[in-house]
């Protein structure tokens, strides 16, 4: 099957008003806490893009119910002391997200689960979730010898540990959070740097209580289990910062720009992005800012504006880490240098993001170095030309951004990946204005 180039023209302006998707990291954790709670649940706004597809197929196989309808996700539940062993292993396909948290949700359930991962995912790390789950005690759990996918469960009686997590990963937080509702005794993470909470957030919406204690050393959070009965969840998912990035930098980038990107999360372990920006000379106003279920929302308006260079790194890189690609894209046509230190968490992403980020951007132009934990970026313009997405969702997006000023048309080879997180993008793209056409 050939996979379809995406052609994006250098455009002048962008103008508009969007509703970006719901939020990724917060669409898993509504699908997979749904089937933790006995009942219905009902989720508005959730992403369906091909990754989340993937959380849902796996609280299927698990014996709950999902009707989709109407704009709402209905999620009906046994509750789960009842949940079913799957029949055959859980396809986690590319979702880092749905592969690390099963762990933790499989770990106290009592019976056989196997999660096997396309060949992207299944290079990923899996042995920092494995290892620390491993000390709580289920009956059985272990990755390939690799480190990655497939994971082979048995679930058993869990005990409560005290975990300093090695990086600051919101996936490995989350699947500890998740087995410790079920483990005896104090479950205490120390996170070296604020991963995203949403995971807490919503769990203490469902009705359990987490605790957190920011220390010296630190981010602490701390669950009593085992937990009783959970409230089945209801919400309405606020858009994707990592998506609404994309517009971000887009609007900032091109010249007379005006946008708008309504009910944006900005959920302060997610607002990195933005805050960079602003500190590069980013024209970005909040408006309506509220909070719902505990997560920060605003509408965006971003107006263009010239960007100059900076150091960015340190333990703000967590916040901002899906969005460094199309940030990258932003340095590029920046005023001066820009240099991003901290960020090796980026090699284990879809792909080598320090790699294939420098790779693509070179491609269509750019002065951009890999280093060890980074990159060095001189700022210019992009000439366009044809480079690879790599398979990456967001490296493709960051091109097509990229192309938007280049001087000449840039063609993303291998675009479709964008429907991982995304799959209204090229729509978006042009209700702003761009031109952009598919090219097998
Ligand atoms: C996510 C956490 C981050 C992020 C990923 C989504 C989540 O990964 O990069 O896209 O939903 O918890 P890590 O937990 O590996 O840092």
């Amino acid at each position: 099957m050939t996979k379809p180039n995406l052609r994006v023209h250098p455009t002048q302006t962008l103008h508009g008003d969007l509703l970006p998707p719901g939020d990724k990291s917060i669409s898993h954790r509504a699908v997979l806490f749904s089937a933790l709670a006995k009942g219905t649940s009902r989720i508005r706004r959730a992403l369906i893009s091909g990754d989340c597809e993937r959380s849902l197929a796996a609280v299927k196989a698990l014996g709950c119910q999902v009707r989709i309808g109407d704009g709402i996700v209905a999620i009906t539940s046994p509750g789960r002391f009842e949940l079913q062993a799957p029949d055959q292993a859980i396809d986690c396909g590319r979702s880092g997200t749905t592969i690390r948290l099963l762990c933790g949700l499989l770990a106290a359930r009592p019976f056989a689960s196997r999660l096997v991962a396309d060949p992207q995912l299944a290079r990923r790390p899996m042995a920092r979730v494995v290892n620390p789950l491993k000390r709580m005690g289920p009956s059985q759990i272990r990755c390939a010898t690799a480190g990655g996918a497939p994971v082979e469960l048995v679930g058993g009686p869990l005990k409560a540990i005290r975990y300093r997590m090695p990086v600051a990963s919101a996936q490995v937080k989350s699947a500890l959070l998740i087995a410790a509702l079920d483990a005896h005794g104090v479950t205490e993470i120390i996170e070296p740097g604020p991963a995203r909470d949403h995971t807490e957030l919503m769990l203490e919406h469902m009705g359990a209580l987490v605790e957190r204690i920011r220390l010296t050393t630190g981010h602490c959070v701390r669950i009593l289990g085992p937990v009783g009965a959970l409230s089945p969840v209801e919400l309405t998912v606020p858009g994707d910062p990592s998506s609404a990035a994309f517009w971000v930098v887009a609007a900032t980038i091109t010249s007379g720009s005006d946008v708008w990107l309504r009910d944006v999360c900005i959920n302060p372990t997610r607002d990195g992005a933005l805050k960079v920006l602003e500190r590069m000379g980013a024209d970005i106003e909040r408006h309506n800012p509220r909070v719902e279920h505990g997560e920060a929302i605003a509408d965006l308006r971003v107006r263009s504006a010239p960007l100059r260079g900076l150091r960015i790194g340190g333990e703000e890189i967590v916040t901002m880490i899906d969005e460094l690609p199309v940030l990258a894209v932003a340095a590029c046509v920046a005023q001066g240098p820009t240099v991003v230190t901290d960020a090796a968490e980026l090699r284990v992403k879809e792909t080598d993001r320090i790699e294939s980020t420098a790779n693509a951007l070179r491609a269509i132009g750019a002065q951009i170095v890999s280093t060890a934990d980074g990159w060095q970026i001189e700022g210019g313009q992009f000439l366009g030309g044809f480079a690879s997405s790599a398979g990456d969702h967001r490296i493709a997006m960051a091109l097509a951004v990229a192309g938007l000023v280049g001087k000449r048309a840039t063609c993303v080879k291998d675009f479709s990946c964008a429907s991982d997180s995304y799959p209204g993008f090229v729509s978006h793209l042009r209700a702003l204005g761009a031109r952009a056409h598919w090219e097998s």
